[in-house]
């Protein structure tokens, strides 16, 4: 209770100085000041994957992706699950995509400079030109992972409809996000979903698309699953 009331406090004063910003840039302040501190378990050079670093590789190989595909990571934070797929890929056919520049500046901070020079990866905010030139190079994969879970209810519609933005035909979206049977809140800044909110906004906003679920681990745990969203367009 404490520490909700804690992060509650933190989030009413940074809107009182901050009225009209999106919520996003709360997202990225209070990552930030972690990141700055005592480091963040997903952004900066503390971060480790929750599973393995080629956990977004070895799904997206699993639905069939190819080095000479071109693949999103939608929400690459700093590159933790991208570096594997950055390595697998021809150059140029990574796209890092994140509300913020700094994370990601930060992963290529950790990064061997040939490595990075060799594989070009492309990276952008996400934003009209940044999309714009994401959907020109055809993306046959857009990936989410643990980003759905840091997204309010309120904000699914615009996070879910930019990622079907960027399929066309043949494409697909896999979208990470931790499943219970209510919308609960795990954290300050994260969020567990029922399917059916997820898939409710999913059909809204690609009505031709194939869509299902599959799990991204088997088995529960405090009364969560790990699902994907499939999207195929
Ligand atoms: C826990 S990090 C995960 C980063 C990366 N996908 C990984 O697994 O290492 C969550 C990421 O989601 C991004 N994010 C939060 N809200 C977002 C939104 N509405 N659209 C896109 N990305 C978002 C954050 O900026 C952050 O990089």
């Amino acid at each position: 209770m404490k520490r909700w009331w804690r992060g509650t406090k933190r989030y009413l004063s940074w809107r009182l100085r901050n009225p009209f910003a999106p919520y996003e840039d709360y997202y990225v302040h209070a990552v930030m000041r972690k990141v700055r501190g005592a480091g963040h378990p997903a952004i900066g050079p503390k971060s480790r994957p929750v599973r393995a670093q080629t956990e977004l590789l070895d799904f997206l190989k699993r639905y069939g992706l190819q080095p000479g595909d071109v693949a999103v990571d939608y929400g690459c934070g700093s590159l933790r699950l991208g570096e594997a797929l950055i390595g697998y890929l021809e150059p140029g056919k990574y796209w890092g995509v994140d509300i913020t520049a700094e994370f990601y500046e930060l992963g290529l901070q950790g990064m061997d400079a040939d490595f990075v020079r060799e594989k070009a990866p492309k990276l952008g905010v996400i934003n009209p030109e940044t999309l714009a030139r994401v959907r020109a190079d055809k993306p046959r994969f857009v990936a989410s992972w643990h980003v759905c879970s840091k997204v309010p209810e309120a904000r699914l519609d615009s996070y879910i409809g930019s990622i079907v933005s960027l399929l066309s035909p043949g494409s697909i979206a896999l979208v990470h996000f931790p499943e219970s049977a209510e919308r609960r809140q795990l954290s300050g800044l994260a969020w567990s979903s029922p399917r059916s909110l997820i898939e409710k906004v999913a059909r809204k906003l690609a009505p031709d698309a194939d869509i299902s679920f599959a799990p991204l681990i088997e088995g529960e745990r405090d009364g969560i699953r790990q699902t994907l969203l499939v999207i195929r367009a």
